[in-house]
């Protein structure tokens, strides 16, 4: 087996790293986190949400799962919603998708991934909600990032369904929502300006 020295090697230049600009670096993140932002993002690798927001340790909540759904059945993702909310009390709570999302094409095409096919169910409600659309699409490239863009918008209508979020509100609780997609063929983070905020009841 190929032995993953390199990676504690990797870490012990990094501590090295840390201390040399930051000699309080580790003493801080002792004294707890105290993040404004709950970033929900896909576990696509080349994905990087602290790197590319320019955000360092303590500063992001980071929930991430395939095509950054937001699903009512997910006890993961409802703790870390109800975590990020009701203790830590995040401003922002933003679903950042990419595009060319791999989780995202799967939706549009016909191949059997197994359970992931059950996972990414609601991204082919929407291709279907979307039909006409996508079929004014020249290439595919295009069709997966459009629905990309809509599949971010979704996720932001059901994190409005949420009861955390909604008590928030009714709380008057400062707490926005923001839909966002990172286009890692330029690194730009770009904004589908749909911002949701707190509405006068
Ligand atoms: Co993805």
């Amino acid at each position: 087996m190929k032995t993953l020295a390199y990676i504690f090697k990797n870490n012990e230049e990094w501590i090295r790293k840390q201390l040399a600009y930051d000699p309080d670096y580790f003493h801080r993140m002792e004294e707890g986190q105290h993040p404004e932002f709950l970033w929900i993002a896909c576990s696509d690798s080349r994905v990087l949400p602290n790197e590319l927001a320019g955000l360092g340790a303590g500063q992001m909540f980071v929930h991430r799962n395939i095509a950054n759904l937001v699903q009512y059945n997910d006890i993961n993702l409802l703790s870390v919603m109800q975590y990020a909310v009701d203790v830590l009390k995040v401003k922002h709570v933003v679903v950042c998708g990419h595009y060319g999302c791999g989780g995202v094409q799967a939706s549009m095409g016909n191949t059997d991934l197994g359970i992931i096919d059950i996972w990414i169910r609601q991204i082919r409600d929407l291709a279907e909600q979307f039909k006409e659309e996508l079929a004014e699409l020249k290439t595919e490239v295009e069709r997966v990032n459009f629905l990309v863009e809509k599949n971010v918008l979704q996720q932001i209508k059901n994190l409005k369904e949420l009861p955390v979020i909604k008590r928030a509100w009714h709380n008057k609780q400062e707490l926005y929502l923001h839909a966002w997609v990172f286009d890692m063929a330029t690194g730009r983070l770009v904004d589908l300006k749909q911002t949701e905020q707190e509405q006068p009841e």
